[in-house]
């Protein structure tokens, strides 16, 4: 029950997600945009809060049982919690790399391309976990090599020669950053699920650990990338209601996938999103307009309606 219901949670988290965030990075607001860096602190920062309530909520409601649970994991198991640090390492890489590729690509380029991340997290589990995969299993996975390929096939951008340039530079940024975005989803999917497969410990004391390094790492990532802005404005400028939101999705995402891991496993994880892609791709098609499909591919056009901004404009806010 909780498999399944994990599963469709996921794939309404996702697309919620990749609009909003797509939404976030492109809208146009008097003020600083808010810093990704910040964001993805402030989404370790409600995962921390909401994963400790869940351990005083499985230790019965009694402060000194959670206190005496943690202390034994933290302090008796040093390193059980330094094997977390990996993995927190590499999500705050990639939560990091969400964002450029999102201030990049459109939400459905973008969709499709990380689904090649089930490639990159069936290839760990065959190598780091063992697992088996049918005929059927690596038939498809070829067929969603295919898929990638021809939503990354090469067009004619539109505009002068300024803008190609400027909208060839993005597509490039964009697509690298889910590329590297793909193989540490993969690595840090698989890996956190042996860590939690192999030991007994409570999937939320395990994602206390994995937050409390993902905290300290992307803390760093912000001084060390956005310190100076930080220091101007504050680490919580540009914090608007979509830019709230998203910390938010991004929090309730990490639970969610925590979830999933320890109940279905990382491969059924991908096919569950790739089911958000269907919806997101109508949301942008509709809602969003910046979809606009062809015969064999989609064009990258500007995320502004009617295309009255230039992309120039647009790549020289992204990050
Ligand atoms: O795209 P992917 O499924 O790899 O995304 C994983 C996301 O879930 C990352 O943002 C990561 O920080 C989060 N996560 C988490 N707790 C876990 C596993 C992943 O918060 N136990």
């Amino acid at each position: 029950m909780l498999k399944y219901l994990s599963l469709g949670v996921l794939v309404l988290q996702t697309t919620s997600l990749v609009l909003t965030m797509r939404y976030s990075r492109t809208l146009k607001d008097d003020g600083p945009r808010y810093l990704a860096s910040s964001a993805v602190v402030s989404t370790e920062v409600i995962k921390i809060l909401v994963c400790t309530v869940l351990v005083y909520i499985e230790n019965n409601f009694s402060a000194q049982a959670m206190k005496q649970l943690l202390k034994e994991e933290f302090v008796n198991r040093p390193r059980e919690t330094l094997k977390l640090a990996i993995p927190a390492l590499i999500y705050t890489l990639q939560n990091n790399l969400l964002y450029v590729a999102l201030s990049n690509l459109d939400a459905a380029t973008y969709q499709v391309t990380y689904q090649l991340k089930i490639l990159t997290t069936a290839l760990f589990s065959v190598s780091m976990l063992g697992r088996r995969l049918g005929f059927y299993q690596w038939l498809s996975l070829l067929v969603l090599m295919a898929g990638v390929t021809l939503v990354q096939w090469p067009t004619e951008p539109e505009g002068d020669f300024e803008q190609k340039v400027l909208s060839a530079s993005a597509q490039f940024v964009g697509v690298m950053a889910v590329l590297i975005a793909c193989l540490s989803s993969g690595f840090a999917g698989v890996y956190f699920e042996k860590i939690l497969k192999e030991t007994k410990q409570s999937v939320w004391v395990r994602n206390i650990q994995l937050g409390l390094f993902g905290f300290v790492f992307a803390t760093l990532g912000m001084l060390g990338y956005d310190g100076q802005r930080v220091a101007e404005f504050g680490m919580f400028q540009g914090y608007n209601w979509i830019a709230c939101t998203v910390v938010l999705l991004q929090a309730l995402g990490g639970l969610v996938i925590a979830v999933v891991i320890k109940y279905a496993d990382n491969i059924l994880k991908g096919f569950a999103t790739s089911l958000s892609i269907i919806m997101s791709m109508l949301i942008s098609y509709f809602l969003l307009e910046d979809l606009h499909p062809s015969g064999y591919r989609r064009r990258l056009v500007t995320c502004f309606r009617g295309g009255k901004r230039s992309r120039a404009k647009l790549y020289r806010t992204s990050e």
